[in-house]
C-alpha cells in the first residue's frame, strides 16, 4: 500500500499475531447503543479501528450478548452503560471526560467507554484505539480522563481565496467555492483526526480577516463546514474584521461604543446562530499590523472585545482577543509592547473575552522567554497562542518537534503568585480560578496530500492537542505515542525516532537563533537568515533592530541600562533576567548586549561559544541524516524517502545558517573561527 501520510496517526493496520491472541477475548464484540450522528460516528471508527488492529472483522452487537464487549456510550444513550452508575462521577468529569473501565455484566467481561456526553464517548474510543495501537495491555484498565481546558482550537490562517498565510502544506481545506452544495469528504477526516487527539475548535479564517466572512453567502458555506464537523465535537469559529459593519453593514463607523454598531454586530450574531445553534465565537486581531480596531474611535481593547462579547453572549459564544499589539513609539521596545497595552485592562474585560496571549512577547521565534503577560493579569482569563506551522523554523522543511519548546513555555515560572505560578497553572485555572480556559495553535495543515507538507510535522498537529488536553504531558510520552502510532511499533526503531524528536527542538534553536537571538530570518517571508537586514519600514521589522551588533559585543539590552522591557517580569526572576551572571544563557542575548570576550558557563568567549552551538546545530542535522538513513529498512520506503529529501535541505539551511550568520557578525567581532567550527566552502 501506498504510504503516503493522509492516514496521519490514525493507523488501523493489523497488529502482530501474538498481540492480537492477547487483545482477542477482550474485544470480541461492540457494543454502540443508541442514534445519533456522534454514536455513528464512534461506531465507525471502532468498527474500522478495531477490524483493522485485529484483522479480523469486529461483530456489532445490540446487546450484551458475550464475553468481551466493548461497550460505549452515555448513561442517556446506553442502557448498559446507565446501568454501571456512574453517573456522579460522568458528571463531575463533565461532557467531555471519559472513563474506560474493565467491568463485569450479568457475569459477562466487557470493557465500557463511559462519558456523559456522546463526544466525551467519541474521545474514549480513540483513547482505547491508541492503547491498542501502541500496543498497552487492556486488562484491569481503569482510566479516567478529563480536559485541563475548555477551548482547544485551530487557528487556520485561510484566506478566502484558498491562501494560507504562513501555511507550507498546500492550500486550504476549505473549498470555498464549492461550499455549500459539496462538502470535501476530507473535513470528516480532519475532524477525526482533530477528534482523536481532542481538539474541540476550528477558527476557519486568517486572523487577517476579509469582512466577507461574515456575509449571507459566506456565512451558509461555514454553516455547512459546521455540519461536516458537528458529529466529532469540533465547533466553528471565525476570525473578524473589525470594521465590518462599514465594509458589510454600510455604517459610517465601526466605533464600538456607537449603539448602531453594537446592534449591527448583534443582528449578526444573531443571523450566525440561526444558522449555527454552537458556533463557538470570534477571534479578533484589532489596532494589529495595519487591522482596524477600537482605537480609531480612542476606544480601547476592552471597548472592542466587551462590546463583541455582548453580541455572542446571549448564543453562548466568545470572544477571543488577541494581544499581538505592538505600536512603535519612543524608546519603545517590542518585546514589551504588548505588556504596555494591555495589561491596565486586568479586570476589565466580559467574562465570555479570552486574552489569546502569544508564547513569547516577540512573534514565534525558535526560541523566546514567556510572555509577561502571563505572569501580569490575575483578572483577566488569558490564552496562549502556539505557532504549529514553521512560520520562523524552516517552515515545512525541518524536522522540529514542537512539544520541547511547548514544555519549556507551560513550565515556565511567572512567579505572579510566587514560586510554582507556572505559566499551565495560570492558563489552566488553578492559579486565579480562571473559569474560561484555553489554548489555541496557528494550525500547520493543508491540502498536501500528508496534510502538514512533512511527515514529522504531524507530531506538531497531534503534540499541540495533547497538550491543550493536558498541558501538563512530558513530550517523551507523546512522541512514543505519535511514533509508535505513525512509523513503527517496534520498540528499538520508535526509541531511535523519539530519540531524534526530542533533540531535534535544541538543535533547530542552535543552528538558527542560539544564545537568546532572535528575529533575525529574512523579512516577509522568514526563511532562512538575514542578520544584516536594515531596510524595513519599520525598525523594529529589521534584524538589526534584534541583535544589535557592534564592535563591542552582541545582543539587545533590556535591563535598567537599556529598554528595562525585563521589568515586565515579576521577581525573582526579573532579577534573574536582568543579571548577565544569573540569565540563563538560551536568554542571554534576549536580555543583554554582551561582549565578545565575555565568558559563558563553558569557559568559552561569546564568540567561541556562539560560532560552536552552529556548528553543533549542523553536526546534529548530519548525524539525525545518517541515523534515518540507518532506519531504511525499518520504515515503509516512500516515507522513509520523503522525510530522507526533507532532512537533505535541512541539513543545506543549517549550513546556510552557520555561515550566513557567523559571517556576518563575524564583521563585528573580528576573531577568527574557533577549532572545530568549519570554514565556509
Ligand atoms: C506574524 C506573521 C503574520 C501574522 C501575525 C499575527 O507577524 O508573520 O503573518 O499575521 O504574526 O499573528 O497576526
Amino acid at each position: 500500500m501506498a504510504e503516503d501520510g493522509y492516514r496521519l496517526w490514525l493507523r488501523y493496520d493489523s497488529l502482530p499475531k501474538q498481540t492480537v491472541e492477547r487483545y482477542r477475548p477482550h474485544v470480541a464484540s461492540l457494543v454502540v447503543q443508541g442514534r445519533s450522528p456522534t454514536l455513528a460516528a464512534i461506531r465507525e471508527e471502532l468498527v474500522a479501528g478495531l477490524s483493522g488492529l485485529l484483522g479480523t472483522k469486529v461483530a456489532v452487537a445490540a446487546d450484551l450478548d458475550r464475553d468481551g464487549a466493548i461497550i460505549v456510550g452515555t448513561p442517556r444513550s446506553s442502557p448498559l452503560i446507565a446501568r454501571l452508575r456512574l453517573d456522579h462521577l460522568l458528571r463531575a468529569l463533565g461532557p467531555e471526560g471519559y472513563i474506560i473501565r474493565s467491568v463485569r455484566l450479568d457475569g459477562r467481561r466487557a470493557i465500557a467507554i463511559a462519558s456523559d456526553g456522546e463526544v466525551g464517548a467519541l474521545y474514549g474510543a480513540f483513547h482505547l484505539l491508541r492503547l491498542m495501537q501502541t500496543v498497552q495491555p487492556l486488562d484491569d484498565l481503569d482510566i479516567v480522563e478529563r480536559p485541563r481546558l475548555r477551548l482547544r482550537i485551530l487557528n487556520h490562517w485561510d484566506n478566502l481565496d484558498g491562501s494560507i498565510e504562513r501555511g507550507y502544506a498546500g492550500r486550504s481545506l476549505w473549498n470555498w467555492s464549492e461550499l455549500p452544495a459539496r462538502v470535501d469528504q476530507r473535513l470528516r477526516d480532519y475532524a477525526r483526526a482533530c477528534a482523536s487527539v481532542g481538539i474541540n475548535g476550528s477558527v476557519l479564517n486568517n486572523v487577517n480577516a476579509d469582512a466577507r466572512i461574515l456575509s449571507a453567502e459566506y456565512l451558509r458555506k461555514v454553516a455547512a463546514i459546521a455540519d461536516a464537523f458537528r458529529p466529532y465535537g469540533v465547533r466553528v469559529y471565525l476570525s473578524i474584521r473589525f470594521s465590518a459593519p462599514m465594509e458589510l453593514g454600510g455604517l459610517p463607523t465601526a466605533d464600538p461604543l456607537d449603539p448602531t454598531v453594537a446592534a449591527w454586530w448583534r443582528q449578526k450574531a444573531d443571523e450566525i446562530y440561526s444558522l449555527i445553534p454552537d458556533f463557538g465565537g470570534f477571534l479578533v486581531k484589532a489596532d494589529s499590523e495595519g487591522q482596524p480596531g477600537p482605537r480609531t474611535y480612542r476606544r480601547t481593547h476592552a471597548d472592542g472585545a466587551n462590546m463583541l462579547a455582548a453580541a455572542l453572549a446571549p448564543h453562548g459564544g466568545v470572544v477571543m482577543w488577541r494581544a499581538f499589539v505592538y505600536d512603535p513609539k519612543p524608546g519603545y521596545d517590542r518585546a514589551a509592547a504588548a505588556y504596555d497595552s494591555l495589561k491596565p485592562f486586568d479586570g476589565k474585560f466580559a467574562p465570555n473575552v479570552l486574552l489569546q496571549v502569544k508564547n513569547g512577547p516577540i512573534d514565534f521565534q525558535p526560541r523566546e522567554p514567556f510572555h509577561p503577560l502571563f505572569g501580569a493579569m490575575p483578572k483577566t482569563q488569558l490564552m496562549p497562542e502556539l505557532q504549529i506551522t514553521q512560520e520562523y523554523l524552516g517552515f515545512s522543511n525541518h524536522l522540529v518537534f514542537l512539544a520541547m519548546m511547548w514544555r519549556e513555555f507551560l513550565d515556565s515560572d511567572t512567579y505572579a503568585e510566587g514560586p510554582g505560578s507556572t505559566v499551565a497553572k495560570v492558563i489552566d485555572g488553578s492559579l486565579y480560578g480562571q473559569r474560561l480556559t484555553g489554548m489555541a495553535g496557528v494550525a500547520n495543515t493543508g491540502s498536501d496530500r500528508n496534510w502538514t507538507g512533512h511527515h514529522f510535522a504531524q507530531a506538531n498537529w497531534y503534540a499541540f492537542g495533547r497538550l491543550a488536553w493536558d498541558p501538563n504531558l512530558a513530550p517523551r510520552r507523546i512522541a512514543e505515542e505519535w511514533v509508535r502510532m505513525t512509523f513503527t511499533r517496534d520498540p528499538a526503531t520508535a526509541e531511535r525516532i523519539v530519540r531524534m524528536m526530542l533533540e531535534s527542538y535544541e538543535a533547530l534553536v542552535d543552528y538558527m537563533t542560539p544564545l537568546g537571538l532572535h528575529h533575525i530570518m529574512w523579512p516577509g517571508h522568514h526563511y532562512g537568515p538575514a542578520p544584516w537586514w536594515d531596510k524595513a519600514e519599520r525598525p523594529d521589522w529589521n534584524s538589526v533592530y534584534y541583535h544589535r551588533a557592534d564592535a563591542r559585543g552582541l545582543g539587545f539590552d533590556r535591563t535598567a541600562t537599556g529598554s528595562d522591557a525585563v521589568s515586565c517580569y515579576n521577581p525573582p526572576i526579573r532579577d534573574l533576567f536582568a543579571n548577565i551572571a544569573t540569565c540563563p544563557e538560551k536568554f542571554l542575548l534576549w536580555f543583554h548586549h554582551v561582549p565578545w570576550d565575555y565568558r559563558l558557563l563553558s569557559g568559552r568567549t561569546l564568540w567561541d561559544e556562539l560560532a560552536l552551538r552552529y556548528q553543533r546545530g549542523v553536526d546534529w542535522v548530519r548525524a539525525a541524516r545518517k541515523e534515518w538513513d540507518a532506519l531504511a529498512d525499518r520504515i515503509d520506503a516512500e516515507r522513509h524517502a520523503e522525510v530522507a529529501r526533507k532532512l537533505a535541505i535541512q541539513e543545506r539551511d543549517a549550513v546556510w545558517w552557520r555561515d550566513a550568520v557567523l559571517l556576518y557578525f563575524q564583521t563585528f567581532a573580528k576573531r577568527p573561527l574557533p577549532p572545530g567550527v568549519e570554514r565556509p566552502a
